[in-house]
């Protein structure tokens, strides 16, 4: 593999070359006018570059502008698409805006500084080479970068098992895709699934649906919860399939991303509906879904390593730098819609802007809602936004947690997403005030 790596920061490049160096050939250049000097060399000896690495911003030429550049020459050149040169953008923010415009401009992936070695991976193995992995031992005895890569290697070579979903949730979409869709043919569809409808009176009793008796009946559970309330459940319910485990280590760490999981897509499901979306059964299933890279990365990982210690902080760190674009890949591949997949995708960048999609902002606002509120993750990062701190990475979730009003409030107020939504703080807060109690208990009914 031949790489050119164009950054104008000198310790960027360094980073860059290392991680590459054992990969193929790197030549490491700061400006976009060496860039282009070196292409042109390249064009001569009719030996081109297979890989750009372009940082976004640059004095001068910026990557945008040197991609677009590139994209146009290879167009006046008539060069095949599949021969083109694969442009990798890094960027120094995570800046949904800037990455739209790349993609808009011809790139096939893109990386925030500081870049690891997996995401590097993960990357050119979406880009279709086969990477060669540097080795280095942890105190496992196994490498993690080398054990995910390894994972990464063979999910695109068709070697893992993809999650399957029961058909029950496509039937019961279809069943009320349709006009007048009653309780009978739901009864009759849920019946099907014993695990399913074993499962639904128990939980038309939890407190988040509860009424004012106990219902015990299917039917009885199917009037309480209705139609669209049965598809979310449904959803819910096949879903927490996916996370089961028979390796004690891992099931706690499935546990607890289950319960994060669920406090997301009932977060965002309730935030939703006070905004008057239509769509709040499939935000609920965006939510449930949004960490289905942790997910399946985790359970692969102790599939072929049994000995390793799933929760180990520097493993943990490993699999959280690629769950998003890999959850993108997974989803898609799994045939989920592309509003699926780009949350999975996105659902960690900071910077929204106007046109962000209104579901992406949504299960972005309940994610790092749930953190603030015991579901989650503790991903805070050191002062230079570099390395995240010792012990912050554990999925935690708190059985002691008591809401602080000031504290959340404080959160609300530094969340953008919540001025694009258009939300009031205090409204949100007596929301989640409303419905945090009930989280943790209905999400351990399924
Ligand atoms: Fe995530
Ligand atoms: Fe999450």
């Amino acid at each position: 593999m031949k790489i050119l790596i164009v950054d104008d920061e000198e310790i960027s490049r360094t980073i860059l070359f290392s991680k590459m160096a054992h990969m193929g050939t790197c030549v490491a250049v700061n400006s976009a006018k060496a860039a282009l000097a070196e292409l042109d060399k390249a064009q001569t000896k009719k030996h081109p570059f297979d890989v750009i690495t372009l940082d976004v911003s640059m004095p001068g030429m910026g990557g945008q502008e040197l991609l677009e550049h590139i994209r146009k020459k290879e167009a006046l050149d008539k060069i095949p698409k599949n021969d083109r040169v694969k442009i990798l953008m890094i960027t120094a923010r995570m800046n949904l805006g800037t990455i739209n415009a790349c993609i808009k401009r011809g790139c096939n992936g893109y990386l925030t500084k500081p870049v690891t070695q997996v995401q590097l991976i993960q990357s050119l193995s979406q880009m279709g080479f086969e990477p060669a992995i540097a080795e280095k031992n942890d105190q496992a005895g196994i490498s993690y970068n080398a054990g995910v890569a390894e994972i990464i290697k063979r999910f695109y070579s068709g070697k893992i098992r993809l999650p399957v979903f029961p058909s029950i949730v496509k039937e019961l979409e279809a069943l009320l895709a349709d006009k007048d869709p009653c309780v009978d043919d739901l009864a009759k569809i849920v019946e099907k699934d014993l695990l399913i409808s074993g499962k639904l009176i128990a939980i038309a009793n939890s407190s988040l649906y509860k009424g004012l008796d106990d219902v015990d009946s299917l039917n009885g559970a199917l009037v309480r919860l209705g139609l669209k309330h049965t598809l979310g459940v449904c959803s819910a319910l096949a879903t927490r399939n996916l996370f089961d485990s028979e390796n004690d280590a891992l099931k706690t760490e499935m546990d607890a991303l289950w319960v994060h999981s669920f406090a997301v897509a009932t977060l965002a499901r309730r935030l939703a509906q006070e905004k008057g979306f239509d769509n709040l059964e499939s935000i609920f299933l965006m939510g449930l879904v949004h960490d289905i890279g942790k997910m399946l990365l985790m359970k692969v990982f102790v599939d072929m390593y049994p000995d390793v210690c799933i929760s180990d902080k520097d493993l943990q760190l490993v699999i959280h730098e690629i769950h998003t674009t890999f959850g993108g890949v997974l989803l898609k591949k799994m045939h989920f819609s592309k509003h699926f997949i780009k949350i999975a995708e996105f659902h960690h960048w900071e910077q929204s802007e106007d046109n962000t999609d209104k579901e992406l902002l949504v299960v972005s606002l309940a994610d790092s809602l749930a953190s603030e509120l015991g579901f989650g993750f503790f991903s805070k990062k050191d002062e230079n936004n570099t390395k995240f701190e010792e012990g912050d990475l554990y999925l935690e979730i708190n059985d002691e947690f008591e809401l602080d009003h000031d504290k959340i409030m404080a959160k609300l107020s530094s969340l953008s997403t919540l001025n694009f939504l258009g939300l009031d703080p205090e409204k949100v807060f007596s929301i989640i005030a409303q419905i945090h109690p009930m989280i943790k208990e209905t999400s351990r009914a399924f």
